[in-house]
């Protein structure tokens, strides 16, 4: 069975060959980061625009990579939703012409799927079911992973996600984009007990997120001292605010295993790839018994080999043969973050 998939839900193009659900013949992403980073955020005009001219490029490296051509594929995948509306579209117009014109199988997998599913492109497998912290620039939600096509919600952010408190933060610093890796880097030499940042824990046993607070306080700090005419210390406020995320994130993943008797913990999404979660999703999970499965850091932030293994996975799971649907729509909000 050889898939390949194609990824366009933001701000990165990529495609990816896999076959058989374990070999990952080729995994290419093209980043626009030096597109967006001027104004400090993704513009989706331009993301857009972006998509339409890499993705064939980027395709044919998949390929190419991979070794193959499209006559060897068996379907290809393609990201449905969520994400920018008009990105999708260029992904799922190019899919479904490949698709038209090979006479193939089209599989639509949701995005969130795929970054909770990323953790078994790793040598860290877990084992059904599993608790699943996903964390993004677009998405910040705790869910129970039954197998592979059933998720249970369990929590999600009511504002910001944590990426993009990560991003907007290192925007009102003036750090560039994406925030989250340059945030990471400078917390390194700051010390995270200097500011004391809020945490909003939204009552006892609530397993919802919520990150615009936090980020407002960095803003009014930053006010402040600025008012005062000090100078930031931005490594320091680096470090706090990060912790601040951190230990959110951390204690609500504790939670969610002990309301639900879960024994093993995946983290998965773009701030998983940040190593002081890493470390204390480890450090407390461990200590308290569970089993922890942290996504390789090269696969946490968006790729097409996360999207061809869940559809790998749609596949087998269902044992339907999939069609072509040439009606197949994107979708800007996912099935999997509605509220039963
Ligand atoms: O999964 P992803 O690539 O795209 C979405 O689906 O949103 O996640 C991108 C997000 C960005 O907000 C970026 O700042 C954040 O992941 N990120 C990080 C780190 N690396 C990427 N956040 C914190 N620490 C990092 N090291
Ligand atoms: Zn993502």
């Amino acid at each position: 069975m050889m898939l390949l998939a194609i990824e366009s839900s933001c701000d990165e193009t990529a495609a990816a060959v896999l076959a058989d659900g374990r070999q990952l013949l080729s995994d290419v992403i093209h980043s626009q980061i030096t597109v967006h980073a001027p104004y400090g955020g993704v513009v989706p005009e331009l993301a857009s625009r972006n998509h339409i001219e890499n993705i064939s490029l980027v395709v044919q490296q998949a390929l190419d990579q991979a070794g193959i051509t499209l006559d060897q594929l068996d379907g290809i995948a393609v990201t449905q939703g969520p994400g920018l509306v008009g990105c999708l579209l260029v992904g799922l117009s190019f899919a479904k012409a490949l698709a038209m014109g090979r006479r193939l199988p089209l599989i639509g997998v949701d995005h969130i799927a795929g970054h909770l599913l990323s953790v078994f492109l790793g040598d860290d497998k877990p084992a059904y079911p599993f608790i699943a912290l996903a964390v993004s620039g677009g998405h910040t939600s705790l869910f129970q992973a039954n197998n592979p096509v059933s998720f249970t919600l369990l929590g999600r952010t009511r504002d910001d996600a944590a990426g993009e408190a990560f991003d907007k933060v290192a925007k009102l610093l003036g750090l560039g984009y994406p925030g989250g890796p340059i945030i990471s880097t400078l917390a390194r030499e700051g010390n995270l007990t200097a500011l004391a940042f809020p945490r909003a824990w939204l009552g006892q046993d609530n397993l919802d997120f919520s990150f615009s607070g936090l980020k407002t306080a960095v803003a009014n700090h930053v006010h402040q001292e600025r008012l005062a005419g000090r100078a930031l210390r931005i490594a320091d406020i680096c470090a706090s605010f990060q912790e601040a995320v951190v230990e959110v994130l951390v204690t609500k993943a504790m939670l969610a295993l002990k309301q639900t008797a879960g024994r093993t913990l995946v983290l998965a999404g773009g701030v998983a790839a940040n190593p002081r979660l890493r470390a204390q999703l480890r450090a407390r999970g461990q200590a308290a018994g569970y089993r922890v499965c942290l996504t390789p850091a090269r696969f946490c932030t968006d790729n097409a080999a996360m999207i061809a293994l869940a559809a790998f996975y749609q596949m087998r799971q269902t044992g339907a043969a999939p069609g072509l649907d040439l009606d197949m729509d994107a979708y800007s909000h996912s099935p999997l973050l509605e509220v039963a």
